[in-house]
């Protein structure tokens, strides 16, 4: 099956649900990895909504991707408890040192709900709490950095 007919299908699978948009969109970027402007007007068709409906909605949550996801994700919060114990900093040195590497993906995210270890991340989304520098170097050790 081709990946319009994919998306087509899943697009299919949700429609008569209600509020089916944000299910057909995990469950796409689930399936494919991304979704991508072909994806969008597929979507749009088989809802009869516009494409810029569609496309808002995507654009709007920063977890929906347009292109292939990275081999690699840091997450490192950015909320207040975290980032009263080094988190903004944290953030900020592996955003630096990731910032060549296109296998890498640096995020900032607010409350992981892990404050009370903070400074809190996810590693390829295994949360880690206590995190530095130093760890984050070793939890990604053989990354291309
Ligand atoms: S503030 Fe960072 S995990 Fe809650």
């Amino acid at each position: 099956m081709d990946r319009v007919t994919s998306v087509r299908a899943i697009a299919t699978r949700y429609a008569a649900r209600r509020g089916p948009l944000l299910p057909i969109l995990h469950a796409v970027q689930s399936e494919h990895g991304s979704i991508t402007r072909p994806d969008v007007v597929a979507i749009a068709d088989v809802l009869n909504i516009s494409i810029a409906d569609v496309h808002g909605v995507v654009s709007f949550y920063s977890d929906f991707r347009s292109t292939p996801p990275p081999a690699h994700t840091i997450e490192v919060c950015r909320a207040e408890a975290c980032q009263s114990v080094g988190g903004q900093a944290l953030h900020d040195e592996i955003v630096a040192r990731f910032a060549d590497s296109s296998d890498v993906q640096v995020r900032e995210v607010f409350c992981l709900g892990n404050c009370a270890l903070g400074p809190s991340g996810t590693i390829d989304g295994r949360l880690c709490g206590r995190l530095s520098t130093d760890r984050i170097a070793a939890l990604t050790e053989g990354w291309s950095a």
